[in-house]
């Protein structure tokens, strides 16, 4: 609640306390608390729903979750070596990394760039993007090698974060766009191609190992350090979870006979849960950003909990206010820039969730600079409890689909290697994602506040880099030891 907390420094004039503002203000927040509190037994109802749909999932008839098997069939032990190439292709930024898995039980170097994704890239053309891509990573070895002849020892890992279907680790193809993608031409193909076709044409001689997503390389990088993690998960611009399923468990792998206890990595892409609209609990606003997405109907789970739909969320719930709502927040003031969509994003929330300031200072400060709006008093406060109520519904409900695997999987202990942005920036993400963990699964009061709980949601290593690597690595293990299975270009590792 605003104005409480042990950290706050000492109050600057004015009040922060929801005790104070008038009638019709709090009668509003009760409103907005009524859509998006979601208490115990609905997560519980959630959690239930989600088991189903994972293993809907592997089902031959397939699901909205679709459930990927990824070609990624061991953990690592901590002894692979070698030098890799990882090309990190995520929502908002682009990396290129070269990584040496040393020596040294589970340790490595890395040298590394970033490249801005630029937005209209975002919703251009198929050439504008690989072209793009091709040339940031053309940059990069330029930079680091001398003989380019030199880098076809190097195998690349290709983090590529959006939903694909593998046959083989090395492609996958596209099925949907994502994050707010919406590039033609790219849907239903092989990616692979594409991209290995920008690097010719650019004359950098890099061969692809495998293709990989976000989540699995958060898993597998995860596993390098800690024997104990089981899922990996991002929570970032988009959100999605891996983990490692018994090939004998997927039934829609079982024309490949496939050995019944052969680990197979799972990317899920629970984005897609409730496609249906059967469980989650949506409020109008949903409802309107799924509308105007680039996809409506896809990615139901996702445009609740991850950061690139935050911010927006926020801004619809304000200008609702403004517009439609007897109170009219900032009442006679233009809210032309508030009106902007996308204009806000989840960091714009973690800054308001953050203001220390018993007056909400910063908050106030943030208004004024960024949307030229002089928010009142109690509007500060409405202000506050609707980030907070936005940002606790998405650690809530991300939750549910954390204890759904371990659910599914019987895990009941384990640690969850977690990424991205939301998880790592926004603020009490984590707390408020153990809080709804504990009352799904229903765990005791710990005796020692320090213990841990019995399922840890820990901040991964690099997924995308290290983990890309590590799975190049133990695809060239399999490579060495004649297990072609999920592997079409060996010849890549030779
Ligand atoms: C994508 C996933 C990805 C997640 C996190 C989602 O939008 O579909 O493939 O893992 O974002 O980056």
């Amino acid at each position: 609640m605003v104005g409480l907390g042990p950290k706050k420094p000492p109050s600057r004039k004015g009040t922060g306390s929801i005790a104070d503002i008038p009638k019709d203000l709090k009668q509003e927040i009760a409103n907005l608390e009524r859509l998006f509190v979601v208490p115990t037994e609905k997560l519980k109802e959630i959690t239930h729903h989600f088991v189903s749909e994972l293993d809907k999932g592997l089902s031959v008839e397939g699901g909205s979750i679709p459930m990927n098997p990824t070609w990624v069939m061991s953990f690592p032990d901590g002894y692979e070596t070698g030098t890799f190439l990882a090309l990190d292709m995520g929502g908002t930024n682009l990396r290129v990394c070269e990584i040496t898995l040393t020596d040294q039980k589970s340790e490595f170097d890395i040298i590394q760039s970033k490249y801005r994704m630029p937005e209209e890239l975002k919703t251009g053309t198929s050439e504008e993007l690989w072209d793009y891509i091709a040339d940031c990573v053309h940059q990069f070895v330029e930079t680091h090698h001398e003989d380019l002849t030199k880098l076809e020892k190097l195998p690349l890992g290709f983090t590529f974060s959006y939903p694909a279907s593998q046959s083989y680790v090395d492609e996958g193809v596209l099925q949907r766009w994502t994050k707010g993608f919406d590039i033609a031409g790219v849907e239903g193909e092989n990616v692979v191609p594409m991209f290995e076709a920008a690097l010719a044409a650019k004359g950098t001689p890099i061969k692809l190992a495998a293709l990989i997503n976000d989540t699995t390389g958060t898993l597998i990088a995860s596993a390098y350090t800690d024997t104990k993690m089981k899922i990996g998960c991002i929570f970032g611009t988009g959100c999605n979870a891996a983990y490692m399923e018994n090939a004998g468990s997927i039934p829609k792998l079982a024309h490949m006979n496939l050995p019944a206890d052969m680990p197979m990595a799972i990317n899920c892409e629970w984005g897609a849960f409730d496609n249906e609209h059967k469980v989650l609990p949506r409020t109008p606003y949903d409802i309107i950003i799924d509308k105007d997405s680039p996809r409506p109907g896809q990615q139901a789970f996702e445009k609740m909990i991850a950061g690139l739909y935050l911010g927006e969320l926020f801004r619809l719930v304000m200008v609702d206010l403004h517009d439609n709502h007897e109170t009219h927040i900032f009442a006679n003031q233009d809210i032309d820039k508030l009106r902007r969509p996308y204009t806000l994003d989840s960091s714009f929330l973690s800054a308001i969730e953050d203001d220390p300031w018993e007056n909400l200072q910063e908050t106030f400060d943030l208004f004024n600079e960024k949307l030229s709006i002089t928010p009142t008093q109690p509007e500060l406060v409405l202000i506050r409890r609707t980030a907070e109520l936005i940002g606790t519904r998405a650690a809530r409900l991300s939750a549910c689909g954390v204890a759904a695997i371990s659910i599914k999987k019987d895990y009941k202990t384990c640690h969850v290697g977690a990424d991205g942005s939301v998880f790592n920036k926004y603020p009490h993400f984590k707390k408020r994602g153990a809080q709804a963990l504990k009352e799904i699964l229903d765990w005791p009061e710990k005796t020692n506040p320090k213990d841990e709980d019995p399922i840890e949601i820990l901040a991964a290593e690099d997924g995308s880099g290290v983990g890309a690597a590590l799975i190049a690595a133990l695809t060239l293990k399999r490579v060495k030891a004649g297990n072609l299975c999920g592997i079409l270009h060996p010849e890549n590792f030779v």
